[in-house]
């Protein structure tokens, strides 16, 4: 099979691309670097990567009419900077017009998008969110920007799926609380956590999902979630255990601030039936495997998609 795979470099994309080329498949990545490392990925002979932009629409085209991939797994995001909003466009909405455009015109048979949580809004209606809960995306640059790609996407007429994501996480996750956590116990600072709980998954278990995707399972809106959320507390404690401290670092607790959802958690019930069950692997061997990749890489970003002054 050949797969083109738009943000191959980063956290979700790379370890995609691993199992593709484990099991045979040709892949092209597309990757400017913005969050992702080109360490991520090894060289192999039935490896390409392209460090440039997928908003650069005649290179998208000529490589997706050069290599005429079977499948496109988008998973090229731009997030970093919240106020960051033309950065955010350029990639999320003219990037993601530029590779779905791409693909109908050369015919790709299958793609696969990541979509996020934050499209449901920061106060979801409902826990757990079902598939059918109306997408309130306009919280932040990155969840209006990530709905307009997976808007084209529902309207494109390609064989599609899409995968809408709370928390995924693991080896190279850049965004989110695990890495903060890391950086910050290293550096002998304090955290503080909020009451929220989260849905959290490991990266290697959607990237097994991913592929049973690109082999025709599915088509459509999924959540990928082990259907339990976690107190952030909870994670904090894991990922101080998995480091291993003298201490125990006590938290700062904080109440939930007014933008703060106590709970994201996302309904997979259609996921199981359709690509039937998956082994989730427990928080304690993922964060574990997130601190081991830290240890040894060192954090580089330490992103989150609201609120950067929460941090201090
Ligand atoms: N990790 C999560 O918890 C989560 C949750 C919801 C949705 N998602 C979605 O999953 C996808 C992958 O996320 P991830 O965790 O692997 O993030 P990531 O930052 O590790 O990967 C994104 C990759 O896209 C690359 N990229 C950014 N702009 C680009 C551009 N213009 N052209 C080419 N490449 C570009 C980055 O350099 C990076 O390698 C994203 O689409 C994200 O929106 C992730």
């Amino acid at each position: 099979m050949k797969v083109l795979i738009t943000g191959g470099c980063g956290q979700i994309g790379s370890h995609i691309a691993e199992l593709m080329l484990t099991r045979g498949d040709e892949v092209l990545v597309i990757d400017n670097l913005a969050t992702g490392r080109r360490e991520h990925l090894g060289d192999d002979p039935k490896l390409r990567v392209v460090i440039d932009s997928i908003a650069n629409k005649e290179l998208v085209d000529s490589l997706v009419a050069d290599f005429l991939p079977d499948v496109i797994v988008h998973t090229a995001a731009s997030y970093k900077d919240p106020n960051d909003w033309y950065n955010d466009t350029l990639t999320n909405c003219v990037g993601g017009a530029n590779i779905i455009s791409a693909a109908k015109v050369h015919g790709v048979g299958r793609f696969i998008y990541f979509q996020t949580a934050l499209c449901y809004g920061v106060k979801p209606l409902q826990q757990p969110i079902r598939l059918d809960h109306p997408k309130f995306p306009a919280n932040s640059s990155y969840a209006i920007t990530k709905t307009a790609n997976e808007d084209f996407l529902e309207i494109s007429g390609i064989d599609f799926v899409t995968f809408r994501l709370a928390n995924v996480v693991g080896p190279r996750n850049v965004s989110g609380p695990l890495p903060i956590f890391y950086q910050r116990l290293s550096d002998g600072k304090p955290c503080f956590v909020t009451k929220a709980r989260r849905d959290f998954v490991f990266v290697k278990d959607l990237a097994r999902a991913v592929l049973q995707a690109a082999n025709g399972v599915g088509q459509g809106t999924y959540h990928f979630s082990s259907g339990t959320d976690v107190a952030i507390k909870d994670l904090y404690d894991e990922v101080v255990e998995a480091m291993a401290l003298s201490q125990y670092p006590e938290p700062d607790i904080r109440d939930l601030g007014p933008d703060d959802a106590f709970s994201i958690l996302l309904d997979p019930s259609r996921t199981l039936e359709d690509f039937g069950p998956i082994q989730f692997t427990s928080m304690k061997d993922t964060v574990r495997a997130a601190i081991e990749y830290f240890q040894e890489y060192g954090v580089h970003g330490g992103y989150t998609h609201l609120k950067l002054d929460e941090r201090k």
